[in-house]
């Protein structure tokens, strides 16, 4: 171990650390209860088959009481316990929730708004991440953590922190602001150069030097939107600065051990995890159902399938969800029994390998005591403790899908920093979502039984023979050749409207929309026609369309209208266009479609590719995990009606093949069955080799 010296290498600090299995369990917080609790808490966690908590999240102001003042009693004894009883411990740094003495003595370190107000202490959430003073408190008790617990033999990972950028991202004091000059020099070099890219000839915002750029504060009217886009990367940067120093104190004392942060895929819209997901060791991620929605489910695959992909395909880590009602929702809709199985199943399904629950008890105080629970107020009587024993007891007969992986061959692209652009103000009409685009576009995927990655638009996409790009406003310079390289070798990209109409600057191409994606589609818009509120019209399909239209003009030889429109804003103009670009081709789709008129669009895009699209049925979620030796499907039932699947294989009951299994197989309203079936039976290959030839 070297605590003087600087970062120690080692082979491999991927996660599970030395473990065999699933990992099960959650969030612990015996602080909230007499010592009594404590021995009670971990026999109930081995009854319920718990191997894995995370301690010590919140507890900075009873391990550190004073400044520079330890005192580990109570972690000490919780960790001894779990030791003992053999359950593993994901070692929480505090510095989410700083002590009040911290805030006596430094207020300059508590976040100022947009709008200039300096919020109070008394919740949680990160100070400014800027603040010298907060870090050097941060690193100061995670030192001494890392120091005690070191080699404490139920210590097997770092969770750091807790959900950076979780409330608080951007911070407006004075101290971030120095952070962000220095961060601009170091992006542009010169001030000339600053000025260029943000386009300050615009309403005469021309800079003399870094020193007399702001933050993007709250002003009479729309601020300069490269700076806000600048704004977003830095705060996301400067969160990652924290991360990154808490965990290279922490690699100091235990090179060996994993350390990770709670992520919230697709729910944290202010930090970059594309770039955090190269310095976590293992991704981990938050999700909470969306309780009101009815496609809830599809919005925690959607979720499933971000993490997995920020995992670059590594088995992750579910680190929280809820056994059932959340606190903090309009209302919060309680799950219906059975629902926190197939959540938690299905989050295995798409690459989890830990399935971990915001909390192991129920509060009896302060602001999340109406929060589930595995252990809920009503205690081992309950339905839900009922539950969360039994799904303890399945993962533990699973652990042959430890390492498994989800193996897909269509990509969506997810650019946060896209969002972040769209997102500003003044844009052609207030339904561009590109929130809602994702989700209409995997929406109708999940419903057709194909599962997909999400990838960066730089990202290598070779292995796709899909992309789609539902929403992506701003594409990079790099963005755009990395898209035409694919598509040249033969790759099959479905565009959607306003996509590729600036790039890294907030900026428009010269040449006209969409000045990005231009040469690569093979046309050109004269006009977008955004739609009054309410305004529908038709395909010469009878596809329904809402919200908005283009004037589109046909530029390349190769390209082919597959759909015009019929009537309204665009008259009978080209709808949808398909074009040849080196080896492969684009879809270029100019309004907004929904339903199982996307839905069918975009299955006969991977057809044409070749993707197989299965014979799907409505609200079974079907995903398969492949190791070497075999595939395993699971079959989801979200509705209330037995479905039956003909998937080949033989299904796992008790962790075991059931070869007397009737086929084809039922799968119960509202249950979960897993199908191994043996990779060398050729039951393996996701891909087909029928490719429509009119799309050729
Ligand atoms: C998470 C948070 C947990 C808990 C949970 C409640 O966002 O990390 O500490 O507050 O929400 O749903």
């Amino acid at each position: 171990m070297d605590v003087d010296g600087a970062e120690v290498q080692t082979a491999d600090r991927a996660w599970p650390a030395g473990s065999a299995g699933l990992r099960y369990g959650g969030d612990y917080n015996p602080e909230q209860w007499p010592r009594e609790t404590w021995p009670a808490d971990i026999a109930l966690m081995q009854q319920a088959g718990v191997n894995l908590v995370s301690v010590g999240i919140f507890s900075w102001a009873l391990l550190e009481p004073q400044e520079g003042v330890y005192d580990f009693t109570f972690l000490d004894e919780v960790m001894d316990l779990l030791a003992e009883a053999g359950i593993d411990v994901n070692l929480g740094t505090p510095t989410a929730a700083p002590p009040a003495w911290f805030w006596k003595k430094h207020p300059e370190a508590l976040p100022v708004t947009r709008d200039g107000i300096r919020l109070g202490y008394g919740a949680r959430g990160i100070a400014n991440p800027s603040s010298v003073a907060y870090r050097r408190a941060a690193a100061s008790i995670t030192r001494a953590l890392a120091e005690r617990y070191a080699a404490h033999p139920a210590l097997k990972m770092w969770h750091v922190h807790n959900e950076y950028g979780a409330p608080v991202t951007e911070d407006y004091s004075a101290e971030s602001v120095v952070a962000f000059r220095e961060w601009l020099e170091r992006r542009y070099g010169t001030i000339a150069e600053l000025n260029r890219c943000w386009g300050t000839a615009f309403w005469g915002q021309s800079y003399g030097s870094f020193d007399e750029v702001d933050a993007p504060r709250t002003a009479a009217t729309v601020v300069n939107s490269t700076q806000r886009l600048d704004f977003a990367r830095f705060s996301s940067d400067a969160l990652l600065q924290c991360f990154v120093m808490e965990r290279d104190i922490i690699r100091q004392f235990t090179p060996d051990l994993p350390v990770t942060t709670n992520f919230m895929a697709t729910n944290c819209g202010s930090v970059d995890y594309w770039a955090w997901a190269k310095e976590v060791d293992v991704v981990a991620n938050d999700y909470y159902l969306v309780g009101e929605r009815s496609d809830n489910h599809i919005l925690a695959a959607m979720d499933s399938d971000l993490t997995r992909s920020l995992a670059q395909d590594r088995p992750w880590m579910l680190m929280e969800h809820s056994t059932s009602a959340v606190n903090w929702q309009p209302r919060n809709i309680a799950k219906r029994p059975g629902e926190l199985a197939r959540n938690s199943l299905s989050s295995l399904a798409r690459g989890a390998d830990a399935i971990m629950f915001f909390q192991w008890r129920a509060s009896r105080f302060g602001a999340e005591k109406f929060h589930s629970a595995m252990l809920p107020h009503e205690g081992v009587t309950s339905r839900i403790w009922k539950e969360v024993t039994e799904l303890g007891a399945r993962l533990g007969t699973l652990a042959e899908l430890q390492n498994s992986r989800v193996r897909d061959e269509v990509a969506i692209l997810w650019d946060v920093e896209s969002f972040w652009a769209q997102d500003l103000e003044y844009r052609p009409s207030v339904e561009l979502n590109h929130r809602e685009r994702i989700i209409a576009f995997y929406s109708q995927l999940w419903n057709r039984g194909v599962t997909v990655d999400f990838r960066h638009p730089t990202d290598d996409l070779s292995d796709y023979t899909t992309v789609l790009m539902p929403a992506s406003y701003l594409v990079s310079d790099a963005g755009r050749a990395n898209l035409e390289r694919y598509v040249e070798g033969g790759g099959n990209l479905v565009v959607s409207y306003f996509s590729g109409i600036v790039d890294e600057h907030d900026t428009v191409p010269a040449g006209g929309y969409p000045g990005q994606l231009r040469s690569l589609l093979g046309i050109g818009v004269a006009e977008w026609l955004p739609f009054p509120e309410g305004e529908t019209a038709e395909l010469s399909d009878g596809s329904q369309i809402t919200s908005w239209a283009e004037d589109l003009i046909i530029e390349s030889g190769a390209a082919v209208v597959e759909t015009t429109y019929a009537g309204g804003r665009a008259g009978t103009g080209a709808a949808i266009v398909r074009n040849s670009y080196g080896a492969g081709r684009t879809w270029y789709l100019s309004t907004k479609l929904d339903g199982d008129d996307l839905g069918r669009l975009l299955a006969r895009a991977l057809q044409a590719a070749g993707v197989r699209v299965p014979d799907s049925k409505p609200g079974l979620e079907q995903v398969t995990r492949s190791s070497e030796a075999h595939d395993y499907t699971f079959l989801i039932n979200h509705t209330d009606q037995d479905i039956s699947s003909a998937v080949p294989g033989v299904p796992l009951t008790d962790g075991r093949p059931d070869p007397g299994a009737a086929r084809p197989t039922v799968v119960p309203a509202g249950d979960v069955i897993i199908i191994r079936a043996d990779r060398s039976d050729g039951t393996a290959g996701r891909r087909s080799v029928d490719v429509d030839p009119v799309a050729r």
